[in-house]
């Protein structure tokens, strides 16, 4: 895709206030758009405020890195690396929450976000990644594409955001510091 840019956010006031509407607008979309990322259908621009209002909250306490797709004056993807991993666990992160938009899909968006995610694990001397996704979705097939290793499937881990259970396949990668 072309003309946008991947940035870190910091959890500076200003930097909150202006990125809020654009992540919650995202999340809400995927949500409706019928991704299993948490929610459930119904949710809505403001609970995706609040719960994003949190991440920002563990951007500012170290705990998460948080990544910004933008594309002009818009964001239109988002992915966060869980950094808050037990004393024993010092080399692991999380990938979570890769969401992009509805209207800026299927134009590499995703595959960049994940590679700069991996440049900030790193960058944090985090050498083992782990995530789930739903079985056999967009974000599956990605990570499959960017050479993540399947650990299994667990059946009916989650919902969609209509009710009905999906399986959910557990990923890792290991990345040279
Ligand atoms: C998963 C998700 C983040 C992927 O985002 P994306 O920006 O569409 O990802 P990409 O564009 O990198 O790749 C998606 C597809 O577009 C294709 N593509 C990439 N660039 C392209 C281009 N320039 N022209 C045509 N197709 C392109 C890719 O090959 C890929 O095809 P595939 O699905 O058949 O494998 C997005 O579908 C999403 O937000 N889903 C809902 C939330 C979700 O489920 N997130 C994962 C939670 S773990």
């Amino acid at each position: 895709m072309t003309g946008v840019t991947i940035e870190k956010l910091d959890a500076d006031p200003k930097t909150v206030r202006a990125a809020v509407a654009d992540l919650a607008g995202i999340l809400a979309d995927c949500v409706l758009g019928g991704a299993s990322v948490g929610f459930m259908a119904g949710f809505g621009i403001a609970e995706a405020a609040l719960y994003f209002r949190k991440v920002f909250d563990d951007v500012a306490g170290g705990k998460t890195v948080l990544l910004a797709a933008r594309q002009g004056n818009k964001i239109v993807g988002t992915v966060q690396l869980g950094l808050d991993t037990m004393p024993n666990q010092p080399h692991r992160a999380e990938v979570k929450k890769l969401l992009v938009h509805r209207s800026a899909r299927n134009a590499g968006v995703g595959e960049r976000l994940m590679r700069d995610i991996e440049r900030f694990a790193r960058h944090h001397d985090r050498s083992l990644l782990v995530l789930d996704t739903v079985t056999d979705s967009p974000g599956y097939r990605l990570y499959e594409r960017l050479g993540w290793h399947r650990v299994g499937v667990i059946p009916d881990y989650a919902l969609l955001p209509d009710g009905s259970f999906c399986d959910t396949t557990v990923f890792y990668k290991r990345i040279a510091p």
